[in-house]
């Protein structure tokens, strides 16, 4: 039996040229609301700190500066190359599969990669395991927003975008939607979910990041006929006007404590 197609292997491939530029795009837009929420939930200077799927590895350098230690993993480390901290350790590791140290870590940190790994419930249970007692998991992902007034060659184009993801890699737009609950089913405590809609336009970084993301499955999406030509060139005329304000995706957030071992 074919192997089913995983991230990056065709889709948002670490190898595709302006990938870097993506990652740094999509860094812009939700640095600020991942920094605040994990400020908010007690980041703390003695914390052992695991990046899953680190990216362009904002997130794990942002944390080297404030945490204990950090270990920053991701399927493909390209991006991840310039990070250089005495307390931070950059590792190809598949979060689907390879082995870490069970109960080793203070934060477990993930956003975007879970909603794009077909083993999304697996991969949470190994999460779990590797926290430490009273551990904090935090998980982000990019979700479906269906909303009225949505622009409607945006709207066109992220369900075409979308469409495509779940078609070929399994990613799952709607699983963001039904958080905390995986976590709460996983007996952490304290659990509590937001979300954030960031808009798009004026060519800021959320514009950017969803140019460069359409330009890079366009020939999937044709492919696949989800869109025609046409109307992804009216999204992707669109998202370059100045003028443009509209709203692409949903960032939701979860978290959630390892309870302590009983005394
Ligand atoms: C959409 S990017 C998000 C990057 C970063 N977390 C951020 O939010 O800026 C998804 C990242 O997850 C990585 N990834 C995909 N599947 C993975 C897996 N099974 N194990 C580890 N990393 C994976 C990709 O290589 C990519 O760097």
């Amino acid at each position: 039996m074919a192997r089913m197609e995983r991230y990056g292997q065709r889709l948002l491939s670490p190898a595709w040229g302006e990938e870097g530029e993506r990652l740094a795009a999509m860094a812009e837009v939700s640095d600020p609301g991942t920094f605040a929420l994990l400020e908010r939930l007690g980041l703390d200077a003695s914390w052992r700190c695991l990046e899953v799927g680190a990216g362009g590895g904002t997130v794990a350098a942002w944390l080297a500066g404030r945490a204990g230690h950090v270990t920053a993993t991701d399927l493909d480390p390209r991006y991840l190359e310039g990070l250089e901290s005495p307390n931070l350790a950059v590792l190809r590791h598949d979060a689907a599969c390879d082995p870490l140290p069970e109960a080793a870590f203070d934060l477990v940190h993930a956003r975007f990669v879970l909603e794009h790994l077909r083993e999304r419930e697996d991969v949470l249970d190994r999460m779990v395991s590797w926290l430490a007692p009273g551990g904090l998991l935090v998980v982000e992902a990019f979700a479906r927003l269906p909303v009225p007034g949505q622009d409607p060659a945006l709207r066109a184009a992220m369900d075409a975008l979308m469409g495509t993801l779940a078609r070929t890699i399994g990613t799952d737009t709607d699983w963001p939607w039904t958080f905390p609950a995986p976590l709460a089913a996983r007996g952490l405590t304290g659990v509590g979910a937001e979300a954030h809609v960031p808009a798009t336009g004026g060519r800021n970084a959320s514009t950017r990041c969803w140019s460069l993301t359409l330009a890079q499955m366009r020939p999937r999406i044709l492919e696949l006929g989800l869109a025609a030509p046409e109307a992804l060139d009216e999204a992707l005329r669109a998202l370059d006007d100045p003028a443009f304000s509209g709203f692409a995706s949903a960032t939701v957030s979860c978290w959630g404590r390892r309870p302590d071992a009983p005394a």
